[in-house]
């Protein structure tokens, strides 16, 4: 927005300032605020040659849905990711927390991350998908037995070859590529795999290849999923025109919760840009969880990360980008207990909060960052959190400016 624009902003905001509860915004805000809107497309992927081509993406929907790529038959990517709740399951952790306990992200506007999952573990969308689809506590199947099942499904097989051209040769037979005994998970050179060990290696690599395309399609349809044009969206849409006047959708509350946002509470040191993230790592204080259990966070995930196979410089890759964030990449003492900072364009529809989902509600949320209250860092705590000392009128006003922010069910 230009100097001229802000100015006229501020004198209609002054002109309009009769009324008791009028909201206004000075410089300084009015310019942190025109960086939170609107959303632009995300940015392109060079790592996935597919990511906008919509059959692609029409090959990733159906994949993305079928629960036959789980070991049990039973589970998708939409069982825990339900398109009927924001794109996630409603509940505090997806898994009990054999290890730890993580709350299931919503994959609207993922494409614009830079890292995924809490931890960053996976640094595009098509790897963060090849995920789940081994993991033992999500769909615990294996490469081998899911590509398989694309290449002997005619309509998957099918849609496969037109996108990517044509299957593995000697798919088909099982002596070049078994079913393997068990999933493969982020260890596919481990010696116990025996049936994946004595593949060929060129047959080894033509598998990892079709695996990652199946991610790559997936990626292609969640770039797609957006959360939308929201109420704040069209609130500073007419801002920028000069009207800052409240409206049904975005309330005199939201507006005081906005000055707060950009203000007092700190929120855009973090939440920053239209993706209301700086898509990196902090720790808030929420490391240790219940029984004293620790997640150690962005340490760990960048320790998986830096062993991966499939990455945006990797093998896999079909262009690298010479400014892919992992090849800066490098383990720091002060990762221990950082989780990625999630986007809050949707926030309303994905209750409940934070990696572990401890909190019910975004006046919870609040009232943590307000009173640091259970906060314990590990390590090397953020030094930019203070107690912000809200009253709980302002509590709810914050509240209120995050449900603007779109998602509510
Ligand atoms: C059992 C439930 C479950 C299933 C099944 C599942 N997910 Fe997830 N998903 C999660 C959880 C929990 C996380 C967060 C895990 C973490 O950060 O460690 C997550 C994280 C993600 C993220 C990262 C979002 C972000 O903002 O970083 C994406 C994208 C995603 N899943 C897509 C998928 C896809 C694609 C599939 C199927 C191939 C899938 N998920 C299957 C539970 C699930
Ligand atoms: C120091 C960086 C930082 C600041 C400042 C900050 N946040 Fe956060 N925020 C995070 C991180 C990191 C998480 C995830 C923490 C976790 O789960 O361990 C988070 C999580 C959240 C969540 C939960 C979202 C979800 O999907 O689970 C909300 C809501 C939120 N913050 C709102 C705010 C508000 C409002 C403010 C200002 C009062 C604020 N944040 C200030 C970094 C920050």
């Amino acid at each position: 927005m230009s100097r001229f624009a802000v100015a006229c902003v501020l004198a209609f905001a002054a002109a309009g300032a009769g009324a008791d509860d009028a909201v206004t915004f000075d410089a300084r805000e009015l310019r942190a605020i025109v960086r939170l809107s609107p959303l632009p497309p995300p940015p392109r992927d060079p790592s996935n040659a597919v990511a906008d081509d919509p059959r692609a993406a029409k090959l990733g929907e159906r994949l993305f849905f079928d629960a036959r790529l789980s070991a049990n038959g039973a589970t998708a990517c939409a069982t825990c990711h339900d398109p009927a709740r924001a794109w996630t399951d409603g509940k505090r952790s997806a898994d009990g927390g054999a290890r730890f306990a993580r709350n299931t992200p919503s994959i609207r506007d993922t494409a614009h991350n830079r890292w995924f999952y809490w931890d960053g573990r996976a640094d595009s969308a098509w790897a963060q998908a090849l995920g789940p689809l081994e993991n033992a506590r999500e769909m615990g199947g294996n490469r081998l037995a899911q590509i398989r099942l694309v290449a002997s499904d005619a309509r998957l097989a099918a849609d496969y070859a037109a996108v990517f051209g044509a299957l593995p040769d000697g798919i088909a037979d099982p002596r070049r590529f078994p079913p393997a005994a068990r999933p493969l998970v982020d260890a596919p050179d481990d010696p116990l795999d025996v049936a994946w060990r004595a593949m060929r290696d060129d047959d080894r690599r033509a598998a990892n290849r079709m695996f990652a395309e199946i991610g790559k399609a997936i990626a292609a349809f969640e770039r797609g999923i957006t959360v939308g044009e929201t109420p704040f969206d069209r609130y500073v849409a007419r801002l920028r025109q000069g009207d800052g006047a409240p409206t049904r959708e975005f309330t005199v509350a939201a507006q005081r919760g906005l000055k707060l946002f950009v203000g007092r509470g700190q929120c855009t040191l973090c939440h920053s840009g239209a993706g209301l993230s700086d898509g990196e790592f902090h720790d808030v204080g929420i490391a240790l969880g219940e029984n004293h259990r620790v997640d150690p966070g962005r340490h760990r995930g960048v320790l998986t990360l830096l062993a991966s196979g499939f990455t945006r410089a990797g093998e896999y890759a079909d262009a690298i980008a010479a400014d892919a964030p992992i090849r800066y990449l490098a383990l720091q003492s002060d990762q221990l207990g950082q989780f990625k900072t999630p986007t809050l364009r949707g926030v309303a529809g994905t209750a409940p909060y934070m990696h572990d989902g401890r909190f019910d509600t975004l006046e919870q949320v609040v009232r943590f960052y307000s009173t640091r209250v259970g906060a314990s860092p590990l390590g090397h705590p953020t030094t930019l959190l203070k107690p912000l000392g809200l009253n709980e009128g302002e509590v709810g006003d914050l509240a209120t400016f995050l449900r603007a922010l779109g998602g509510e069910r």
